[in-house]
């Protein structure tokens, strides 16, 4: 069995971000992206400023907008529309979730698709679809760019997703479905019934329900590759912070059967991050053939 190793294969993907940001600077372009965090989830702080320090690191700026959580939507959205003008700003992140009374949907279709580095926007979802060129979500294109990168074979493999997020799960199943990649797609959710049965046959099985240990040993079949793209914060009051990051797998079970794993933490996160920059340098590239 082994451990996949998250961080190596997105430090590869970062320091090619750099390289291309390097390549950008020289002609005068500063890749920016514009983070915008709206309220003090203690999750969305330690992914915005892990996501800072990234863009920090390749070289990139970054414009750091912290929101009070009672923001208005119209405050939002003109936020928004200014970041959409301003020509130094390459790309537009706004972390989800939004407080309640925002919907998020307006704020999503709010950025242009020219800076939607997140791939939520649905001209970017469309594009996707259709295997056209555009901004691919970042956690999804991780998953893709980590199997590949581990010479995983995904020509004709079955891939059984579990969770349909529009996060995720969904845009996951659309990416392992194109023709370049060739896998076989099970989506599952919480409306599947008997998930063992669907789980069981996966040569890949894909985690990504938000569901700590769903996953459990019995589940998987031997020699298989499994994907925990799960992060739940888990109560532990003999950890630090008092609590424990879990994937949605059952680690200690399930990797007695698999082939591959990836850890909670350091899997497939620092690849989500790694994508991002790679987006952000496309985002900025795009201004000099404008
Ligand atoms: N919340 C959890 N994951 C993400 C992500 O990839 N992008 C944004 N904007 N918000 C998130």
């Amino acid at each position: 069995m082994t451990i996949i190793d998250g961080k190596t294969t997105a430090r590869q993907a970062r320091e090619e971000a750099k390289k291309r940001t390097e390549a950008l600077r020289a002609k005068g372009i500063v890749p920016c992206l514009a983070v915008i965090l709206a309220g003090e989830d203690p999750a969305s702080v330690s992914y915005v400023t892990a996501k800072e320090k990234a863009l920090a690191e390749a070289d990139m700026a970054s414009r750091d907008i912290r929101l009070s959580a009672d923001i208005s939507e119209a405050e939002l959205l003109s936020l928004i529309a200014a970041l959409n003008e301003d020509a130094a700003v390459h790309g537009i992140l706004a972390q989800l979730p939004l407080p309640k009374h925002v919907r998020e949907d307006r704020v999503i279709d709010a950025i242009s698709p020219q800076k939607d580095v997140d791939g939520f926007h649905p001209v970017s979802v469309g594009n996707m679809v259709l295997g056209r060129d555009g901004f691919l979500p970042c956690t999804p294109n991780g998953v893709v760019r980590l199997l590949q990168t581990l010479n995983i074979p995904l020509n004709g493999a079955h891939a059984v997703i579990v969770g349909r997020s529009n996060l995720v799960g969904r845009p996951l199943s659309i990416l392992l479905t194109r023709k370049d990649i060739n896998a076989t797609v099970t989506l599952c959710h919480t409306g599947t019934k008997d998930l063992a049965h669907y789980t069981r046959q996966a040569d890949i099985l894909i985690a990504a329900a938000g569901k700590a240990g769903l996953i459990a040993g019995d589940m998987v079949k031997e020699g298989a590759v499994v994907i925990d793209v799960g992060v739940n914060r888990v109560g532990d009051p003999s950890a630090k912070k008092g609590y424990r990051l879990r994937g949605d797998v059952d680690f200690e079970a399930v990797s007695q059967k698999a082939a591959f794993i990836t850890p909670v933490p350091g899997g497939v996160g620092p690849m989500t991050i790694a994508m991002l920059l790679q987006n952000v340098a496309a985002a900025a590239e795009k201004t000099l053939d404008a």
